[in-house]
């Protein structure tokens, strides 16, 4: 799988839950058709299958646990994600940490196993650096949590951020997020070496999703 340039998180948004989740996966797709940008989307668990049967873009789950078949009431298998269609699984998200650095661990070993595709996500650089040292994503996600949900992106509030995160997390491909709401914060999050960004309200609260998404598209092709 390509490395997203574009990952939106649907969270638990009204606009990214059930049906409507699936007009805004085939928006995303169509936009990818469009541009040759590289865009997944990672939804509800319950939202998976149906998705994923509909779209030919990439679909991430938000969360899995590090458990195997067995006696796991109410737990995230990953095996029971990849069966439904999931390509990746985004774990750490600022929203739904890991109490625990030796339970994300074992999370990002059981995806693995089963072919996910890890986007570990960190709050800070120096968090990113220790992760991916720890474990084997596949992408770091950068997120400075006060940004989130907010109209200030990183890429304007924290472009040393970005810089700081792509130099210290050497070894792994860098997302960033936060606030990210047009082409412009992709195009400044690229120039500064991240790969493309994590995003969620600039596209689930946007008056058009297909116009917001088309811009970044165009940012992503600097
Ligand atoms: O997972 C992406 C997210 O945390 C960023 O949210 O709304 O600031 O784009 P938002």
């Amino acid at each position: 799988m390509n490395i997203p340039v574009i990952l939106t998180n649907f969270k638990t948004a009204l606009s990214g839950t059930g049906k409507n989740a699936l007009v805004l996966a085939k928006i995303h797709e169509s936009v990818s058709q469009k541009t040759g940008v590289s865009i997944a989307v990672a939804v509800q668990a319950v939202d998976i299958f149906r998705i994923s049967q509909e779209v030919c873009i990439p679909v991430f789950a938000q969360y899995c646990d590090g458990i195997s078949y067995g006696s796991h009431t109410g737990w995230m298998l990953p095996e029971a994600l990849r069966e439904a269609g999931a390509s990746g699984v985004i774990l750490n998200h600022s929203e739904h940490r890991f109490s625990e650095r030796k339970k994300l661990i074992s999370a990002v070993q059981r995806a693995k196993e089963v072919g996910l595709f890890v986007c570990v996500c960190a709050e800070t650089d120096q968090e990113g650096k220790e992760l991916s040292e720890m474990c084997q994503a596949d992408v770091i996600a950068v997120e400075p949590p006060e940004l989130i949900g907010g109209d200030i992106s990183i890429s304007t509030a924290r472009p040393e951020l970005i810089s700081h995160s792509v130099e210290q997390i050497s070894r792994v491909p860098v997302l960033v997020g936060a606030g990210v709401k047009n082409g412009e914060d992709v195009r400044i999050a690229k120039k500064l070496g991240a790969v493309g960004v994590l995003i969620a309200s600039g596209i689930t609260k946007a008056e058009n999703p297909e116009t917001a998404l088309l811009d970044l598209a165009e940012g992503a092709k600097g």
